[in-house]
């Protein structure tokens, strides 16, 4: 378990991936021994410093307005340092668990129903949004990425968390094979498949646009779009490596027309959505909505709003960051 000294005493392991663990701890200092999410990243881990800086970057961006942080997203507001190799980075903790275990359960069906599809989907939509407005594209946007909570009158609550692969959206802009397969936009494949897409960049807001269109696909229907899971299965049981999976999905967009080629038929729970769809699936990134598009056009349920949430040590942050990245 991490040692983060007398302030922050772990309490569970909420997850762990190729960017760090996350631990729910006590914050000693707060009055009410507040729970919060620490994000503890190795320094010598090249994938982790390079998720730390990424993290430290968009908080940094997020906050550099004055006004709260959006309450459906987490990023970090402070940090504290485990050890001579570790830093951990304190987030709000969000409450429920991650829409990705909560697919898994047993004994539930695999896929939301329409109005919790809709309302996770309003509340990832307005983080993004939020994000957008702020030069910051998230590029990660997944179900194991989002912490959901059947909150109070059967309304549900989102939470988007994991800023590990984000990017700004000025130019220059992204380049290389980045994303969740499964998430992934053609423009984006096209660098893990095409040796003539390397050096060509893509916009970061529209991948934003095609990753939140999946994750509606994924909760209305149980599954990702264009067949992924079936191709994550083969590739699994094949042991295919991550390149020939990815030359798979890229076959597999490329020779349907659209995502509805997968769906047919339409089950009715699509009737609402499937133009949402038809929009944020746009193979051409140039045809898809920007995301405030999206946002206007869907219903956004009263629950939404901003969150009075910490903001008061972005200081610290900006120094971290400098510290750490620019030799400072
Ligand atoms: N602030 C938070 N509140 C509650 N749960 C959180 C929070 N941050 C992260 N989690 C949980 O911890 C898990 C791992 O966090 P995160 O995605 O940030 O780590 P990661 O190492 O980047 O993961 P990966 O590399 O697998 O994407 C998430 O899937 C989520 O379930
Ligand atoms: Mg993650």
């Amino acid at each position: 378990m991490a040692d983060m000294g007398p302030r922050y005493v772990p309490t569970k392991l909420l997850g762990s991936g190729v960017h760090g663990q996350v631990w729910q701890c006590t914050d000693e200092k707060s009055g009410s021994r507040a729970p919060v999410a620490v994000k503890v990243f190795d320094t010598r881990v090249p994938k982790q410093l390079r998720g730390l800086e990424r993290e430290l970057v968009a908080s940094v961006e997020l906050r550099s307005r004055p006004g709260a942080v959006n309450r459906h997203l987490v990023a970090p507001h402070a940090c504290v340092f485990t050890g001579s190799a570790h830093v951990g980075l304190v987030q709000r903790l969000a409450p429920g668990q991650s829409l990705d275990r909560l697919l898994l359960l047993k004994g539930r069906p695999k896929r939301l129903g329409v109005r919790e599809s809709m309302a996770v989907f309003a509340h990832m939509v307005e983080a993004l949004d939020f994000c957008h407005n702020r030069g910051m594209a998230h590029l990660d946007m997944k179900a194991e990425n989002v912490v959901v909570v059947a909150a109070a009158h059967g309304a549900w609550e989102a939470c988007l968390c994991d800023f590990g692969l984000s990017t700004a959206t000025a130019p220059p802009l992204r380049m290389g094979l980045v994303g969740s397969f499964g998430y992934i936009p053609p423009e984006v494949l096209a660098h893990g498949v095409l040796p003539n897409f390397a050096a060509m960049p893509y916009a970061p807001t529209a991948v934003d646009v095609w990753a939140a269109g999946a994750l509606l696909h994924k909760m209305l229907l149980g599954c990702l779009p264009y067949g992924a899971d079936e191709i994550m299965r083969t590739a699994l049981y094949s042991h295919l490596d991550r390149r020939a999976a990815i030359s798979l999905m890229w076959d597999a967009v490329a020779s349907a027309e659209s995502w509805r080629k997968h769906v047919d038929p339409l089950p009715s729970c699509m009737q609402g959505a499937a133009s949402l769809l038809d929009c944020m699936l746009q193979k051409d990134p140039r045809n898809r909505p920007p995301i405030a598009d999206v946002l206007a056009s869907i219903v956004v349920t009263t629950t939404c709003g901003l969150a009075d949430d910490v903001s008061d040590d972005g200081a610290d942050m900006e120094q971290l960051r400098d510290a750490l990245f620019r030799g400072g």
